[in-house]
């Protein structure tokens, strides 16, 4: 049996356990990578950001991009499709204490596909191999690529497309074996992720319906992937990635609920500040007090809320004990003016992989 707490390398970067947090645009923030971190994740993504910032200042984003002392080691994730400007957010990147480079060919979302980034790259080889070679030859740390089966049901474009991408110098690959098409649809087919194993010799990360531990243990011993990598399952519940990692059925109480949720918040406004972060964390509401946590209304109540001091506060109401957890969570992070910005490189606001 795979044993999940082993650590495992790409290339120079020590990864020390075997569940990587997935990026996520319009999720994995800040608050959301660390907490990764302190609930086990050997490795956390950001969510993707646009090399069309390098060239085009006043494209409509969400954010830009914090990078925290206590978040790594963190893959910082690219999109774009020409290798000269992929090379250049590179270097801004791995300026920024990315301690990895990973490149999306897997979104699926239109807006992006469109202007020839994403899983569209998949369609194109030759020039998939050339923004890998330019972003390998850019930057120190190793570069890694996230893909897609295929843009088609069906397709099996990953493998005969993932040996020339290490060839082109790509330290590792996560494979996401859904179609383009699919979206979210269907199951992850990890007998792709098998035969892709077999075929290159970098660590790969298998991505798709990881979702507890017994799944975990089954996709490694299934396909020899390096490490499974967890999305959906760890929304709202970091609880979800100790779990997997530990075993046990481990359920937090209301107050260690509520606790994280409250650092979430806070994190999250100093972040994107109030206005944005008050649309931006309604889903993470019913994601964290869903599963029998917390009766369904309360999860109601709080996205009325106007502000988000007031969630907080309705939050120290319902669990009064959630203060002292609170005290000592905050106090372990580093100081917020430690962060690095990353605000020539806009969060993308299409999302999807
Ligand atoms: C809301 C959401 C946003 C996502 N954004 C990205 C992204 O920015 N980059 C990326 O490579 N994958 C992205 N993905 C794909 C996930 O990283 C992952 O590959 C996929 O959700 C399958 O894993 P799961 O079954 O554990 O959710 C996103 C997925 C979701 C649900």
């Amino acid at each position: 049996m795979a044993n999940l707490r082993e650590s495992w390398w790409i290339r120079d970067v020590e990864v020390p356990t075997r569940v990587v947090l997935a990026p996520m645009a319009g999720v994995s923030v800040q608050a959301f990578r660390r907490q990764g971190r302190r609930f086990g994740a050997g490795l956390v993504c950001s969510e993707m950001v646009s090399c069309a910032g390098i060239e085009h200042r006043n494209e409509r984003t969400l954010d830009y991009l914090r990078v925290a002392s206590d978040e790594h080691p963190l893959a910082i994730q690219i999109f774009g499709a020409d290798p000269g400007v992929m090379a250049e957010a590179a270097r801004m990147v791995e300026a920024a204490g990315a301690d990895v480079v990973d490149m999306n060919f897997g979104c699926p979302v239109r807006k992006v596909t469109k202007t020839g980034a994403g899983a569209h790259l998949m369609e194109e080889p030759e020039l998939a191999c050339r923004v890998v070679e330019a972003v390998a030859s850019a930057v120190t740390v190793p570069v890694t690529v996230k893909m897609r089966r295929g843009v088609e049901n069906g397709a099996r474009t990953c493998l005969s497309l993932g040996p020339r991408l290490v060839e082109a110098g790509a330290a590792a690959l996560t494979l996401h074996p859904r179609s383009a098409k699919q979206m979210y649809t269907g199951v992850a087919d990890h007998e792709l992720t098998a035969e892709l194993v077999s075929l290159v010799g970098v660590p790969v990360i298998a991505s798709g319906d990881v979702t507890s531990r017994t799944k975990a243990l089954a996709v490694l011993e299934q396909t020899g992937a390096a490490a499974v990598m967890v999305a959906r399952a760890a929304q709202g519940n970091p609880w979800g990635l100790r779990e997997i990692l530990e075993g046990g059925g481990f359920r937090p109480t209301r107050e260690e609920v509520a606790a994280e949720l409250i650092v979430f918040i806070r994190e999250t406004v100093r972040e994107l500040g109030e206005q944005r972060a008050t649309g931006f964390l309604k889903k993470f509401y019913g994601w964290y007090l869903g599963h029998g946590r917390f009766p369904k209304p309360f999860k109601q109540e709080l996205v009325q809320l106007k502000t988000t001091d007031e969630v907080v506060t309705r939050l120290y109401a319902a669990a009064p004990g959630a203060a002292e957890i609170v005290a000592r969570l905050e106090a372990e992070l580093p100081p917020p003016e430690e962060d690095v910005v990353l605000d020539r490189l806009p969060i993308s606001i299409y999302g999807g992989g």
